[in-house]
C-alpha cells in the first residue's frame, strides 16, 4: 500500500530524515519524490551527508526503485549530479510526463523581481517551468533521448507494485503552508504539497492509500517572504538555539515556536493517520540519540503527549538527532494497543 509523507509547516520539516529512516525501515519496493528542484532534503546517515533536490531520500535503501511520477519536474543536471553521487542510476525511473526545467526557466525566474524579491523564490525555474507546462510549451521528460532508458509509466507500476502486496513511499516536498492553493498565496510554491496534492502528482486513486504520515518539526522556520504566526527575533532564535540555513539558497531561515493551531488544522484536512516529530532534541537536550520512548526526559515525553492529545492522531516517529537511525519508531507499540 501507499504512505504519503506530507510537510506539516512550511517545508523544512526533516522530511528527508523520516524517508530515508522509512525506506530503510519499512523496504519499500518504489518510492517516488514528488516537486521539483527547490525543495532541499538533507539525507545523514553513518557519517555520510547528502542534500538532495531531485532523486527519493530513499536512495539510501539499494533495494528501493527510486523515481519521479508524472506531477513532477526535475532539471537534468541536478538529477544526474545526484544519481551519480548516490550511486543509484540503475534503479531510478522516471515517468515520460515529467517536466524538465531548461536554464532558460532557471534565469527568467532569476530575472524575475517579483519571484524573487516579493514571494522569495529560490530561483531554480520550478515557477516558469510550471507555468510553461500549463500553457503546453514545456519539455517533458519523452522528450530527451538521454532520459529513454528511464522512463516508466509510473502509475501503473505503483498500482502494480499495491497489488504484490509491496509497499510505496510517497516523499512530498515542501509543506502545506507553501501550497499554491491552501497556503498564504502569493507567498507559496508553485504547486499544490498537500497530501491529496502529492497523490495527483503520482496519478493514482485514493483507495491505494493507507498511511499519511503529517511531518512537523518542534519548531517552525520560514524561508522567503509571507507571515510566521509567531515570529522570534534572530536574538531570540539564537538564544534558543533554534538557527537554520537554507539546503538550497543557504538562506537564514525565520523562526517561531511550534503552532499547535496551525498543526490541528493541518493534520485534519490532510487526513493525516500517524504524526512524524522531528527535532525533539532541539527543544529537549537530554532527548539528543534517544532512540526508547521510555528514555526521553521527562518534559520531552510531555509534550509529545500533549500534541498527540490536542492533534488526536498518534505521533510514531520522533525524531532525536540528524542521523537517520536517530528516531523513536512507536508505529509497533501503537499497532498492539
Ligand atoms: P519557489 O517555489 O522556489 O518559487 O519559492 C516560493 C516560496 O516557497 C519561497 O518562499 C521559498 O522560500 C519557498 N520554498 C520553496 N521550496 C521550499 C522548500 O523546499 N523549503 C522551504 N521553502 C521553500
Ligand atoms: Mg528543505
Amino acid at each position: 500500500m501507499l504512505t504519503l509523507l506530507v510537510g506539516g509547516f512550511f517545508g523544512d520539516e526533516g522530511k528527508g530524515k523520516v524517508a530515508s529512516y522509512l525506506a530503510l525501515k519499512d523496504e519499500p519496493s518504489i518510492s517516488l519524490r514528488t516537486g521539483a528542484v527547490n525543495a532541499g532534503h538533507t539525507v545523514i546517515l553513518q557519517g555520510r551527508e547528502w542534500k538532495i533536490r531531485a532523486i527519493p531520500s530513499a536512495f539510501v535503501n539499494p533495494k528501493t526503485r527510486i523515481g519521479l511520477g508524472p506531477g513532477a519536474l526535475t532539471n537534468l543536471g541536478v538529477l544526474f549530479k545526484e544519481l551519480e553521487e548516490t550511486g543509484s542510476t540503475s534503479r531510478f525511473f522516471l515517468d515520460p510526463h515529467v517536466g524538465v526545467i531548461s536554464d532558460q526557466e532557471v534565469e527568467e525566474e532569476r530575472q524575475d523581481d517579483y519571484l524573487m524579491k516579493v514571494v522569495g523564490s529560490t530561483g531554480q525555474g520550478v515557477g516558469y517551468a510550471e507555468s510553461k507546462r500549463v500553457l503546453r510549451k514545456l519539455k517533458l521528460a519523452s522528450d530527451y533521448p538521454e532520459l529513454g532508458r528511464f522512463l516508466t509509466d509510473v502509475p501503473a507500476s505503483v498500482v502494480e507494485a499495491v497489488e504484490r502486496g509491496e509497499e510505496v513511499l510517497v516523499e512530498g516536498t515542501q509543506g502545506h503552508m507553501l501550497s499554491l492553493y491552501h497556503g498564504h498565496y502569493p507567498y507559496v510554491t508553485s504547486r499544490n504539497t498537500t497530501a491529496s496534492g502529492i497523490l495527483s502528482e503520482v496519478g493514482v486513486g485514493p483507495k491505494y492509500v493507507r498511511e499519511v504520515i503529517v511531518v512537523f518539526k518542534s519548531f517552525v522556520t520560514r524561508v522567503g517572504q509571507g507571515a510566521l504566526e509567531g515570529e522570534l527575533d534572530q536574538v531570540e532564535a539564537e538564544k534558543l538555539g533554534l538557527v537554520e540555513r537554507g539546503t538550497v539558497t543557504g538562506r537564514l531561515r525565520r523562526v517561531a515556536p511550534f503552532n499547535m493551531k496551525l498543526a490541528k488544522q493541518v493534520v485534519k484536512v490532510n487526513g493525516a493517520t500517524q504524526v512524524a516529530i522531528t527535532k525533539l532534541d532541539w527543544l529537549f537536550k537530554g532527548a539528543s540519540g534517544i532512540r526508547r520512548y521510555q528514555d526521553l526526559p521527562v518534559e520531552a515525553k510531555r509534550w509529545i503527549e500533549e500534541i498527540q492529545g490536542e492533534l488526536k492522531v498518534p505521533v510514531t516517529i520522533i525524531g532525536t538527532g540528524s542521523d537517520t537511525y536517530d528516531v523513536i519508531d512507536l508505529r509497533r507499540e501503537v499497532a498492539e494497543e
